[in-house]
């Protein structure tokens, strides 16, 4: 784990100033991931989550407070190919191959796919779409799509990854499904992970800590430790720790 931060926030605010109101997205924000941890992200919808994402990505810039990725600002990180993301919607272009898809952070950092070696093969058979290569995304259940989303996130060995919401769509089964492969995907890369998610049960399954946030201004309120080994089985949900776990993170969703 070492003392270096993956993802540090130091006293993080970003206010939004529209036409009539002013929205405090977040106010003060302070958070530190260390290397190599998970941590997932919970909280009503509007309390500041993706805004967090965004400057996390050197997407969007705080008004005051600092961000930094592996001890750089979120720009360099970004342009270093450091940090990694996923979406909720798969974002995927629909006329590139899933391996043309996979590569697309490649082509964006100026990268040929030669130095990134036998990395697309291996991250297509990592999500289990091999034999996908050369479908387009037209040709994909929303299942594998998110796969292929998830692989393109980890094109570029990143040591920070970013996913936001991004089973949000899948229906329970496949979600459970997802969350089982995240975290095998997880131990084998070692990335720093922030996941944001609605799904208090895939929050404590995937997570070191889970993150409780509240809105209006949009704020961290408690933060969850999750001390279940790994690698957790299917069967830790119906755990009466996994049960007391999840109730603690949906007390503290309540505000109590
Ligand atoms: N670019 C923007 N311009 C104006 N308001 C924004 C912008 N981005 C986010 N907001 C506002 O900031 C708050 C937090 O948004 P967001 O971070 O997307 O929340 P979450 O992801 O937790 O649902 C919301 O009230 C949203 O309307
Ligand atoms: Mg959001």
């Amino acid at each position: 784990m070492g003392s270096v931060s993956g993802i540090k926030l130091d006293s993080v605010s970003r206010v939004f100033k529209g036409r009539g109101a002013t929205v405090q997205a977040l106010q003060q924000v302070s958070l530190d991931c260390p290397a190599g941890s998970f941590t997932a992200l919970i909280g009503p919808s509007g309390c500041g989550k993706s805004t967090m994402l965004r400057l996390a990505l050197g997407l969007d810039t705080a008004d005051s407070g600092v961000v930094s990725i592996s001890g750089m600002t979120p720009g360099d990180a970004a342009k270093a190919g450091i940090t990694g993301v996923a979406f909720q919607d798969a974002a995927l272009m629909p006329w590139r191959t899933v391996e043309d898809n996979i590569a697309l952070p490649l082509d964006v950092l100026g990268r040929s796919r030669g130095e990134a070696g036998g990395k697309i093969a291996e991250l297509i058979k990592l999500v289990g779409l091999s034999g996908f290569e050369k479908a387009l995304p037209g040709e994909l259940s929303g299942g594998m799509r998110q796969r292929v989303a998830i692989a393109r996130s980890l094109v570029t060995n990143p040591q920070v990854l970013f996913l936001d919401e991004p089973f949000g769509a899948l229906d329970q089964i496949l979600r459970r499904q997802m969350n089982i492969e995240l975290q095998r995907i997880w131990i084998a890369s070692r990335a720093t992970t922030l996941l944001v998610t609605h799904g208090i049960d895939e929050a404590v399954f995937l997570a070191d800590r889970v993150v409780v946030m509240q809105s209006r201004p949009g704020r961290i309120s408690r933060i969850i430790d999750v001390d279940l080994p790994r690698p957790r089985k299917p069967d830790i949900f119906t755990s009466p720790e996994f049960h007391a776990l999840e109730d603690a993170v949906a007390e503290a969703l309540d505000g109590h």
